[in-house]
């Protein structure tokens, strides 16, 4: 099926981002939010950063213009109908998501496929509530969406090969690199990167050393861009203790258990860069 109108359900950081991608490339866009004023934040934030591909000769000021011209906001799904591909990129809740598979099965032409790009749902479980498990796949993009390169596609149980296939052409249309992975907790990237996280966490914890020389070690030692605990902060110290459960829980391990000091600053407000304070002060 040939696609060129998309849904983008949900305009919060990924979603604005995955509607820049898309845009970018040619795509009609149709971003669907819950209230206007996110829709207004999102459309200012993708044409900032659509600036900041004009400055570094990346992208014409008329490419810029023709982009943002493809995005139509929208506050009903049901709009949706006429889209030709619908991918979910809403609040990380399971109830939330159930809510729109639902429904975005009803309203789009049954060979529609429709992706998610949460971090740790269970594709399978969000396919069985559809008629169309077998089009229902995850597509995890990584924040900054415009400037990072991998695209995660995940196979759901049910998931077929066309589907798969389609979602991996289309990745590398947006110019993202495409990595196969199957359906479990925190797929690869969250599976690996987040124990790492709540292991430097652990370190601090235990006085081994302090936020500062765990990020030194691993910014100077490994090459990491930014240290864990840096990272943490930037990510959303909330959304690490989140994802932590859903490995601890779907994996039944207790390697995974979230760190009490992670459990602590959380229930203390201290959320990241985002509150002001986490690991750092900002
Ligand atoms: N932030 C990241 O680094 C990151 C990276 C990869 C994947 N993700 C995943 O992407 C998804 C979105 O995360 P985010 O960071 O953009 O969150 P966010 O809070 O910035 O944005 C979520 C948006 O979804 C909207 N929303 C909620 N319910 C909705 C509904 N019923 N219909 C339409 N819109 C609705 C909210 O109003 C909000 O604008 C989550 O599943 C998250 O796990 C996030």
């Amino acid at each position: 099926m040939d696609i060129r109108r998309v849904g983008v359900i949900g305009a919060g950081t990924m979603g604005n981002g995955i509607a820049h991608v898309f845009a970018r490339s040619g795509f009609d866009v149709l971003l669907c939010d819950v209230e206007q004023r996110f829709l207004d934040r999102a459309l200012d934030t993708i044409g900032k950063s659509l600036d900041r591909e004009v400055a570094k000769n990346k992208i014409s000021a008329d490419d810029k213009a023709q982009a943002l011209s493809r995005i139509q906001p929208v506050t009903d799904r049901g709009h949706l109908t006429d889209c030709d591909f619908v991918i979910e990129a809403a609040t990380e809740k399971f109830e939330i998501k159930a809510d729109i598979f639902r429904d975005i099965d009803r309203l789009t032409r049954p060979d529609v496929i429709l992706a998610s790009n949460t971090s740790s749902i269970s594709i399978t479980r969000l396919a069985a509530l559809t008629r169309r498990p077998e089009r229902v796949i995850g597509m995890h993009f990584f924040n900054p969406v415009p400037v990072m390169k991998l695209v995660e596609v995940i196979r759901g149980l049910a998931t077929s090969q066309e589907t798969f296939a389609t979602v991996r052409d289309l990745s590398v249309k947006l110019d993202k690199t495409p990595v196969e992975v199957n359906d479990a907790p925190g797929f690869v990237s969250n599976r690996v990167l987040m124990p790492l996280l709540n292991e430097a966490m652990f370190a601090v914890m235990e006085g081994v050393a302090t936020p500062e020389a765990v990020d030194e070690v691993f910014k100077l030692g490994m090459a990491h861009p930014m240290g864990p605990l840096t990272l943490a902060d930037f990510i959303g110290l909330d959304v690490c203790l989140d994802i932590m459960r859903v490995l601890h829980s779907g994996l039944g391990d207790s390697k995974y258990r979230p760190c009490p000091l992670l459990i602590k600053m959380v229930d203390a407000g201290w959320l990241g860069r985002k509150s002001g304070r986490g690991f750092y002060k900002y």
